[in-house]
């Protein structure tokens, strides 16, 4: 596909939960772990694709807050393979003009991880082309009962009324403040749920689930994906003629 035929109109934000690594691997007779590093070669591709279409936005579900339940030695894999795909990507992301952001509880990090997490966070927050957000243990109940914390405590100390509180107000103490709303989710692998991910910010998302494992979700799959997204009409609880008034007029 060249530059002339992408997708329109492209989603501005694009969240995934990246489903499958571990059938994808036990599907060839290997760990688990092995999907796990497949994976991270999709990753790769999934960033660099986002970046070269014009998606402004990426979000993915890396790690939730329920997978440190998992093996130890899948956890630890995990974390490694994080490490080393931050001290690996840094670089590159500089220079394609990519900022990293964490949402999730970073203090739950292994302390090695969390460092080079804050590194990459640091050196790229000049950058603007692609705002690639990696959720590791993220949890979005735990998300919004936080932001709910802070809200609380503001009307408390008089910072706040009660009356103040909007959607803005909610979106602005999320880990994704400042970021528009996710247009399109994609979930691969088959499974077709949203697993306690971002769950007011998808209020009015575009729903995408593929068959294909992650391992396998590359370049030609995200495009498909968004070639999907141009093709549906979103009407926000208008009626399909006035949307189709308000994308004409907008
Ligand atoms: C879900 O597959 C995947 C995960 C829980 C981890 C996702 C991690 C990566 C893609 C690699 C590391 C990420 C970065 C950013 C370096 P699963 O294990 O639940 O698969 P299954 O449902 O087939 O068991």
């Amino acid at each position: 596909m060249d530059e002339t035929h992408y997708p329109d109109p492209l989603p501005r934000h694009v969240a995934i939960i990246m489903d499958g690594n571990g059938r994808w691997a036990q599907q060839r007779h290997r760990l688990r772990l092995f999907g796990h590093k497949a994976g991270v070669d999709s990753v790769r591709e999934a960033v660099e694709t986002a970046r070269e279409v014009g998606v402004r936005y990426l979000t993915l579900y890396a790690f939730s807050t329920e997978n440190w339940q998992r093996p130890g030695l899948e956890v630890k894999g995990l974390m490694t393979l994080l490490r080393t795909y931050l001290q690996a990507e840094l670089d590159t992301m500089k220079k394609n003009g990519v900022r990293l952001q964490c949402f999730g509880q970073k203090d739950r990090l292994p302390d090695d991880v969390r460092k080079m997490l804050d590194k990459v966070i640091a050196e790229t927050e000049h950058c603007s082309r692609l705002h690639l957000n990696l959720c590791l243990s993220y949890g979005s109940r735990t998300e919004m009962i936080g932001a709910i914390q802070e809200i609380s405590r503001k009307c408390a100390s008089g910072e706040l009324k009660p009356d103040d509180i909007d959607d803005h107000l909610f979106s602005d103490h999320l880990y994704s403040t400042g970021q528009p709303d996710p247009d399109l989710l994609i979930r691969t692998s088959g499974e077709q749920r949203l697993s306690n991910f971002l769950l007011w910010q998808l209020s009015y998302a575009e729903l995408y689930f593929t068959d294909i494992k992650w391992p396998d979700f590359r370049r030609d799959q995200f495009l498909e994906a968004l070639e999907e997204y141009a093709g549906r009409q979103r009407r926000f609880g208008k009626t399909g003629a006035q949307a189709e008034t308000t994308c004409a007029s907008s």
